[in-house]
């Protein structure tokens, strides 16, 4: 049977307190919806179709930058009031396929894992539905589910509508639940909002298939962990540290050594190789690669960077948008601004600022040092202090630096300008024009010592 998928995602969200759409928080520094949707599109549904409301365009536009492959099988659809889970579900009916299942998520549930709903997809229901239960030690606010004599399930019950036994009840409705979308055509039209909250339970359908003899299948799922939805900043915070701690346990799995699982952040992708480390309290963003061997000092962030083999990040260091080849050394309180190339061996340390930059192999660059817009030769020595002024107050200039140059403390190369091989510039200096290969350049004044200079001081009473 082919699979369609409906997101529950136009609700308001009073609960979180905030203007922003519910859906559009946060985990991982990305909205939970798009948890919901990439889960989703592996399932490789027929279409997804989200279903917007309470700041529709909000949502549809943050939506449309989400991978092409996968906005191909969206479909919005608008709830014009948001009127109950049922009454969402209704606005979608026009569209659903033929002959073919729907997975209804709610766009609130952002780390349903994969391998629990392919189960659930899996389930034979003929022409009536599945719904994914878990056990909860806290089952308020949940929807619980009544079982039979029979132990079948005879329906659910929201919270607002439980009497004292029903409370007690800790089997939950999860909200993921699989119907036939014949029965979703015949009996959503019949949910009516006789209820405490007056609004349209898309859970009323599980009485409704029970009493015409249709299948109401349930998949118990052991651990309500990863089936937490989110209704406000509390439980936003339990499910980023839940996806926080499932993604150290998979890297730890698969070979990266983390000092603490509970103080490592990943707000992106990692790919590591063998014997890597990472210590506490890391950020991890964008796309990382990590070579064999790589070190990441204590409260590094590493921003949609490379790192190649033998490579030791010393704590502190912040880098974006950068290659960093084998052997480099970095840090402590380095920082790596966008498009930089540090190839092998390189050493930046601290208080060292590069900005789309290559520095050559064997380059060192040891301490309180800027380096913008430029291009350095291999085994170059920057004395501490050094600033290449790249800006003139309007434009970016380059400075362009050879092979074997010696850079002395305290220097300014004044770009655009060029340094050839093997240069030697003294202490002090400000380089306002281009050197050629071997020369030594130095601009300080001659120093004068005067032996009858009396410093001023003040009267003693
Ligand atoms: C719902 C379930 C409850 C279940 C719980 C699991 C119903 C009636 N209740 O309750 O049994 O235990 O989820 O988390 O289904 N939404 C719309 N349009 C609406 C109302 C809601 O699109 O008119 C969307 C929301 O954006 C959200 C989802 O549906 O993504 C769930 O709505 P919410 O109000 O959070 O339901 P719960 O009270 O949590
Ligand atoms: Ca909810």
């Amino acid at each position: 049977m082919s699979l369609d998928i409906v997101i529950l995602a136009a609700g308001q969200g009073k609960r979180m307190k905030s203007d922003k759409a519910k859906v559009l928080h946060e985990v991982a520094f990305k909205p939970m919806l798009f948890h919901v949707i990439e889960t989703a599109y592996k399932l490789n549904p027929n279409k997804i179709i989200i279903v917007v409301g309470h700041l529709k365009d909000d949502v549809i536009n943050s939506v449309k930058t989400i991978d092409e492959a996968i906005l191909s099988k969206i479909h919005f659809v608008e709830q014009k009031e948001q009127l109950g889970t049922a009454n969402a579900l209704a606005s979608t009916i026009d569209i659903l396929s033929e002959n073919a299942n729907t997975l209804i998520l709610y766009g609130d549930t952002p780390l349903t894992p994969y391998s629990v709903l392919n189960e659930l997809c899996s389930l034979n229901i003929e022409n009536g539905m599945a719904l994914l239960t878990a056990k909860a030690s806290d089952p308020k606010g949940y929807g619980r589910i009544v079982r039979n004599d029979k132990n079948e399930i005879a329906y659910i019950v929201e919270q607002k509508d439980c009497n004292e036994t029903e409370a007690l009840i800790d089997e939950v409705n999860t909200g993921m639940m699989l119907i036939n979308n014949e029965a979703i055509k015949t009996f959503i039209p019949k949910i009516t909002n006789d209820n405490a909250q007056k609004e349209y339970y898309l859970t009323d359908i599980v009485k409704l298939l029970k009493d015409n003899n249709l299948k109401v299948e349930t998949l118990l799922c052991p651990d309500i962990t990863y089936l937490l939805g989110v209704n406000d900043k509390v439980q936003l915070a339990i499910a980023e540290r839940n996806y926080q701690k499932q993604k150290a346990l998979e890297f730890m799995q698969d070979g990266l050594t983390l000092a603490d699982p509970n103080r490592f952040d990943i707000r992106g992708s990692l790919k590591f190789g063998k014997n890597c480390f990472i210590d506490i309290n890391v950020i991890i963003k964008g796309n990382v690669v990590l070579g064999d061997n790589v070190v990441i000092g204590a409260s590094s962030i590493i921003n949609d960077c490379t790192i190649d083999d033998n490579t030791v990040v010393s704590p502190f260091t912040v880098m974006n948008q950068s290659t960093l080849c084998k052997n480099v050394t970095i840090g402590p309180f380095a920082h790596l601004r966008p498009n930089n190339t540090l190839n092998d061996d390189v050493h930046v340390g601290n208080f060292v600022e590069v900005k789309n930059s290559s520095l050559g192999k064997g380059t060192k660059s040891g301490h309180l040092t800027y380096i913008g817009d430029s291009e350095v030769g291999e085994n170059v020595n920057f004395g501490a202090g050094t600033i290449t002024c790249n800006y003139d107050g309007a434009f970016k200039h380059k400075t362009i630096i050879g092979d074997d140059v010696f850079v002395g403390s305290d220097t300014q190369l004044v770009a655009p300008v060029t340094v050839g091989n093997g240069v030697t510039i003294g202490a002090g200096t400000t380089v306002t024009k281009n050197l050629d290969d071997n020369c030594l350049y130095i601009t300080r004044a001659k120093g004068r010592v005067i032996t009858t200079y009396v410093r001023p001081r003040k009267e003693k009473k």
